[in-house]
């Protein structure tokens, strides 16, 4: 049967990463795709102690129906582990504006929900976290970017465009900045201190718009090279920044449980809307997380993945030069999963020769192009390469087809193999 589906539903559109994502844990072919973790060092025996010694003492709590916010001791902590991180009081950060969600992604769905109509303007990074582009593409946002370099989103291109907007009359349009500032996804800058401080004085200086700012700070434990760098909503204080984190890159995304600190006027909405999609997230994940952090597990789990991280990063870059020098240029990033490529003059979108023949040759990368609102403007010949679940051994032979791939389509040659 057809049915007469929503505008919404009409404009959902499918993420092109899901395939990606579903080749990689296919195991046929090396997937430098998918942004998953690490698998070898998810704390199975970590995880299974905790949960005895939960099921021990509390265990019915995390098996009953929680609150919309999510557990109480978690967003204690929550809040302990942010204020300390940007240098603040703990009391700076009232416990109601701490809210639990399913990952951060739904309470990047919820806050667009309830912040976005059909036709508002919503600001992004140019590139940025693509899947982010599906949800505002959902929302039948229009979405305009904003170009980053190695200090993240330029905020004089951001002044140009707000001024522009102004300009146009249409200030009252612009509902949502949107910047993951941390190691983005996925071009792995991260916006400095300074630009931080800019932002948050340019946010202040345009009274005709009152957009939310979205900092998504998935990736901030992720750091391996860099000190950590106060986060734009303590700059802020909170007023027009939703700070997003998550326990799914630095812990487990089977847990699926993000956090977030809510600007004071969008607490209700976001309970109500939140209540309305599920009335709390899954509280056992919570106490489990809970536990982790209370056994010390937590941040000793950390610490292991920012080395891990270090080298596996340092393997890819390594495995770059030696194969791709001179033909590729990247960033070496200090911390998240991805490095960020451009192969000059090489299209690499998903009907491209290029990608093509890396499947042929079983390797996979994420094309550029998705990480762009504007595709007939972006550049086609970016890619984002993942070095997270994949091991030392697939990095290296990875990055060699990949490299193969693009000596055989450059030569115009067609050869190549299945693994
Ligand atoms: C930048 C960014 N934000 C948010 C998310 C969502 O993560 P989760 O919903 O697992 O917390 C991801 C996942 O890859 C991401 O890369």
């Amino acid at each position: 049967m057809e049915f007469a589906i929503s505008r919404r539903g009409r404009l959902a559109q499918p993420q092109p990463i899901s395939y990606l994502m579903a080749q990689g844990v296919s195991g046929d072919c090396i997937s430098l795709a998918a942004g998953l973790v690490d698998a070898g060092s998810l704390p199975t025996e970590g995880v299974a102690g905790c949960m005895s010694s939960f099921f021990a003492g509390r265990g019915r709590a995390g098996l009953q129906y929680g609150t919309t916010e999510g557990l109480v001791s978690l967003r204690e902590k929550v809040r302990k582990r942010l204020s300390h991180a940007d240098g603040l009081d703990v009391d700076s950060i009232p416990l109601e504006r701490v809210m639990l969600s399913t990952g951060s992604q739904q309470m990047l769905y919820i806050l667009t929900e309830i912040m976005v109509d059909p036709g508002d303007i919503v600001i992004t990074a140019a590139p940025t976290y693509f899947v982010y582009l599906g949800t505002l593409e959902t929302a039948g946002a229009q979405v305009l970017s904003v170009p980053i370099d190695e200090q993240g989103l330029r905020v004089e291109e951001l002044a140009k465009l707000l001024g522009r907007i102004e300009h146009e009359g249409r200030a009252a349009k612009v509902k949502i900045i949107y910047t993951a500032d941390y190691f983005q996804n996925p071009s792995g800058m991260s916006l400095s201190l300074d630009r931080r401080q800019e932002l948050a004085a340019l946010l202040g200086s345009f009274e005709s718009m009152r957009p939310l700012i979205i900092e998504d700070a998935a990736y901030r434990e992720l750091r391996f090279e860099s000190d950590d760098t106060r986060s734009l909503w303590s700059i802020d204080g909170g007023r027009r920044v939703a700070y997003l984190g998550t326990f799914s890159k630095p812990f487990s995304p089977g847990l699926r449980t993000g956090f977030s600190v809510l600007p004071e006027g969008l607490i209700d909405p976001v309970r109500v809307v939140k209540g309305n999609h599920d009335f709390g997230s899954a509280g056992f994940n919570q106490h489990v997380i809970d536990c982790f952090i209370d056994e010390g597990l937590y941040d000793v789990h950390v610490e292991k993945l920012r080395a891990l991280y270090a080298e596996k990063c340092g393997l890819m870059c390594k495995s770059l030069t030696q194969h791709l020098e001179g033909r590729a240029e990247w960033v070496r990033p200090k911390g998240g999963l991805y490095v960020w490529v451009r192969i000059p003059g090489l299209d690499t979108g998903m009907d491209s020769p290029l990608f093509k023949r890396c499947v042929a040759n079983g390797v996979l990368y994420v094309p550029g192009i998705f990480a762009y609102s504007d595709r007939p403007s972006a550049p086609k010949d970016m890619m984002r390469l993942s070095f997270g679940p994949v091991s030392s051994e697939e990095i290296v032979e990875g990055v060699g087809r990949l490299a193969m791939s693009i000596e055989q389509v450059s030569s115009g040659c067609s050869g190549g193999f299945r693994p």
